[in-house]
């Protein structure tokens, strides 16, 4: 198979990272015989010190001629200050924007092998921790109107919510051909006992449904599933929902994980191409030392060859040598613990391809 990687280092940690990625990437290429090639693209701070915005046209242009986005991770403290209109994150907005990407895939799971850096009680952890939180990202209330006004002489403020039913279809849709690449099984998330957008949500998520008879489909209230994913995590295979509710859920499952360097995401739209990115940012506090965790990125590597390459075999190759490579007690700093090997962000990246060549 022959694929262009549009790739996005950006700033901070992110081109140590992807650099550890694409190594993995280049294994895996050899191993089975695919031809991956690569455009480096600026964006991001880097971008406004070169070119005065964060996705300058040519950027934007480099990914959408490709087959799929890369990305590590943009920002950091030296561009605080800069004008609103073109902060290094606006980069990422423009991206999902231009390339239509309206969902966001963001796994929970849990190594067994760090089960211990879990806040969750560890009876619970047991039981296993392995779901993904599908989120609707440009619609909703993010994305509805705004306004503050004075009415009887103080300050009223709105933010509107609204979702047509094209938009539901189609993230219902994303949901349910995830859950064929996992266990069919999807849980709709909505306050359907008080909001007319989630009664509608609902309409349409069953709807659709009717086309997937082989995954089985439930409905939560969003109050009642930020319990859940506290007390019984096991229960999860798919979890869909709006906008604001998926941006809070996907920060509660992810830290149920407890390990903000090993998660990656995808954003996902009507075509393959998407943008796979770990969920952490730029970490310039660790910047330049080499010591980032990699894993996440080397992850977010694995889900676009699952999900715009439909190479599912090598994502699970890739998932199973950070797995043997965890297990064999290899750690980078931020999961450190006492009695495991010590490794840096380089070294992990290599690690993890020594074990791809040997399974
Ligand atoms: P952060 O995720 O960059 O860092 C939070 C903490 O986790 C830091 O102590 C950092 O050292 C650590 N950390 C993060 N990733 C790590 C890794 N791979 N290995 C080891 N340790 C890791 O979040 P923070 O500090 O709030 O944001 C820093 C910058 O990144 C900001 O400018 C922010 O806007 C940007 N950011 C960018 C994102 C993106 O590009 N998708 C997402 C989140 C933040
Ligand atoms: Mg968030």
């Amino acid at each position: 198979m022959k694929k262009h990687i549009a790739v996005v280092p950006g700033d901070g940690i992110g081109p140590e990272i992807v650099k550890e990625a694409i190594k993995v990437l280049d294994c895996i290429a050899e191993k089975y015989d695919h031809e991956f090639t690569y455009t480096h693209v600026i964006a991001g701070g880097c971008a406004i010190d070169q070119f005065g915005k964060s996705l300058p046209e040519e950027s934007l242009q480099q990914c959408l001629n490709s087959d799929s986005v890369l990305l590590g991770a943009v920002g950091g403290p030296k561009w605080d200050d800069v004008d609103p209109s073109i902060r290094p994150e606006k980069a990422l907005l423009g991206i999902r924007k231009e390339l239509g990407l309206y969902a966001n895939l963001r796994p929970a799971k849990i190594f067994p092998q760090l089960a211990d850096a879990s806040p969750l009680r560890q009876d619970i952890v047991a039981k296993g921790i392995d779901f993904m939180v599908v989120r609707e990202l440009i619609g909703g209330v993010y994305f509805g109107e705004k306004k503050t006004e004075e009415i009887n002489g103080e300050l009223v403020a709105s933010d509107h919510m609204n979702y047509a039913e094209h938009e539901i279809r189609r993230i219902a849709h994303t949901a349910f051909q995830t859950a064929r690449k996992r266990h069919h099984k999807v849980i709709s998330v909505d306050k359907a006992n008080v909001l007319d957008t989630s009664r509608l949500w609902r309409k349409v998520v069953h709807e659709v449904a009717k086309e997937y008879p082989d995954v089985e489909v439930a409905d939560m209230l969003v109050d009642n599933t930020a319990m859940q994913i506290v007390k019984n995590p096991a229960q999860f295979d798919v979890v869909v929902t709006e906008n604001m509710f998926g941006d809070i859920l996907s920060d509660e499952a992810s830290m149920i994980t407890g390990s903000i360097g090993l998660i990656p995401s995808a954003s996902l739209g009507d075509s393959k191409r998407g943008m796979y990115e770990p969920i952490h940012g730029s970490a310039p506090d660790i910047a330049g030392q080499n010591i980032a965790n990699p894993i996440g990125t080397i992850l977010a590597a694995g889900m676009m060859l699952k999900y715009a390459f439909d190479l599912d075999t090598e994502y699970a190759q890739i998932e199973k040598a950070v797995e043997d490579v965890l297990a064999d007690g290899y750690r980078t700093a931020d999961i450190m613990e006492d009695g495991k090997k010590h490794l840096s962000c380089s070294e992990m990246g290599d690690k993890i391809v020594e074990y791809l060549n040997k399974a």
